[in-house]
């Protein structure tokens, strides 16, 4: 191991914690379980596990929401995915012993639909998160659709609010996120949709579910967000606010726009700047959802859609296979390649109004269950730190760094990002506690970098590196996770090491 290559520069990093960028939206760091593998069942719900200490009087596994509780996750996504193209709500409510069992397509299953939205809505409180749901756009209907958002958020004396209430639900679940279809695009979708056929199904949806509940926020289904389906829908979609078709109700039909992207490599290079691609796909994306603004006339009163990220993750589906259950054994390589995609949503937080990592649980997911525990793999840790620390406002910081020119996946990433050894992202919360995250990429340098802009007094250090770059969790032992420590910046021009392959959140207070 070196510190710093010979001849190269010594990286600095400044940052301005009084320089804020924009608000972070929390709902950044929001998760998703999918009926998928052992997403739901085996991990959020396992009644007949033999461990009656784990498991709760709903039948919710105990460790994994002690584990997920301290993150304050704000959103979870549900019930898919690929699953939603062929799901009828109504199977997963009232009592359990009624409810059919049907084939599952996405996945070459069978649904019991012991687990709906009545479970969800409850395990969802016990993390005090809010419910995000996704309409069946493949064997769905818009009268079942607008029958699901009476049940979860009617108030009348009407038919599926009573029916709820019927269900032992008197209050209303008042579900906010509403998804207009999952990944129609896809050849894999039953009922995938040209997107002339999918802009125009979702506009008319879209008029109907406002109608019938103004307050819900509706989710358009973008592909990878630079791409021409997500321009035509963005064109055909958003529209000025108080149509006629709205009366004059002056709510936007859309409010957030889908998009969805998982990168990996076996290269550890190509793994760590993937996420890359994402930061250039949001930076597209918003360039698209202006020009349909712009094209549209939509007046600037009106409030600009955001970019909801509602699946991103390391994942290589020809590695951990959708129809296996796709259990991904996460890398320190891994672990580094979350902490970029952590630091594109940070640095692009203006536009992103909502991410999900894909998955919560057991299916590409930080967390895994077993009969007896739970596991936190490699990439559990920067998801954590992040969750709890960089929160608030995204502040400018200047990096000054050399960076790795050998191949990208995908190769246009070398072309149109820089790829600096050190990425990082920098954020001050409420309390004036500023959060410095430093991804070091570099598999063999250590990184004494000049740090400018921090407050001479103790700063918090939070370490996530290990052995090599290809130690994992799953194999009995903690292999990585996380080390605290404290750091005293002296002199005039204090400099940190950030150790090979690492991330390290610096923390210090403002005042
Ligand atoms: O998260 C796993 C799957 O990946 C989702 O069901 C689908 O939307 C995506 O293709």
């Amino acid at each position: 191991m070196t510190t710093l290559v010979e001849g190269m520069a010594t990286p600095s990093i400044t940052v301005f914690p009084n320089r804020k960028v924009n608000q972070i939206n929390r709902n950044i760091y929001s998760g998703f379980t999918e009926h998928m593998g052992r997403c739901i069942y085996g991990g959020i719900y396992d009644p007949s596990n033999p461990n009656k200490d784990l498991v709760d009087s709903q039948g919710f596994r105990k460790d994994v929401i002690d584990a997920l509780r301290p993150l304050d996750v704000p959103v979870f996504r549900y019930p898919g995915g690929n699953f939603c193209a062929t799901y009828h709500w109504r199977d997963g409510i009232g009592p359990r012993d009624q409810r059919p069992a049907r084939p599952e397509l996405a996945w070459d299953n069978v649904e019991s639909n012991h687990f709906g939205t009545d479970e969800f809505m409850a395990w969802c409180k016990e993390l005090n998160a809010e419910p995000y749901l996704c309409l069946n756009f493949g064997t769905g209907t818009l009268d079942e659709a607008m029958a699901w958002v009476e049940y979860c958020n009617g108030t009348r004396d009407t038919h599926y609010a009573n029916l709820r209430r019927k269900n032992g639900h008197q209050e209303p679940y008042m579900v906010k996120y509403w998804a207009l279809g999952n990944e129609v695009w896809g050849d894999w979708q039953v009922n995938q949709m040209a997107q002339e056929a999918y802009a125009e199904r979702a506009h008319q949806w879209a008029k109907a579910l406002k109608l019938l509940d103004p307050s819900i926020q509706l989710i358009l289904c973008g592909k990878e967000g630079a791409t021409t389906w997500d321009y035509y829908t963005l064109k055909h979609c958003l529209r000025p606010s108080g149509l006629s078709e709205l009366g004059e109700q002056r709510v936007p039909l859309i409010d957030m726009h889908s998009i969805h992207l998982y990168t990996a490599s076996d290269d550890h290079y190509e793994n760590v700047t993937a996420p890359l691609a994402a930061e250039r796909s949001i930076e597209v994306c918003s360039g698209l959802i202006d020009l349909a603004i712009h094209e549209n006339n939509i007046p600037p009163q009106q409030k600009r859609p955001t970019i909801c990220f509602d699946e991103w993750n390391v994942w290589l589906p020809t590695r951990a296979v959708g129809s296996k259950g796709a259990e991904e054994t996460y890398t320190l390589s891994d672990a580094l390649a979350v902490g970029v995609w952590l630091n594109v949503l940070v640095r692009k937080s203006k536009d992103v109004g909502m991410a999900n990592i894909a998955q919560s649980v057991n299916v590409i997911s930080p967390l895994m269950t077993t009969k007896d525990g739970i596991i936190k793999q490699t990439t559990w840790w920067p998801y954590e730190l992040f969750c709890k620390f960089m929160k608030g406002h995204q502040v400018a910081v200047h990096v000054e760094c050399e960076q790795y020119t050998g191949p990208t996946k995908p190769e246009w990433v070398k072309a149109v990002k820089d790829t600096p050894w050190l990425d990082v992202s920098a954020t001050v919360d409420d309390e004036g506690w500023v959060g410095v995250c430093v991804v070091n990429i570099h598999a063999e340098n250590d990184m004494k970098t000049s740090f400018e802009g921090i407050r001479r007094s103790k700063v918090e250090v939070y370490t996530v590196t290990g052995a090599s770059l290809e130690v994992t969790n799953m194999k009995g032992k903690e292999e990585v996770g996380v080390e605290q420590s404290t750091w005293e910046p002296k002199g005039d021009d204090p400099s940190f090491l950030f150790p090979r392959s690492s991330i390290t959140m610096l923390r210090w207070r403002t005042s």
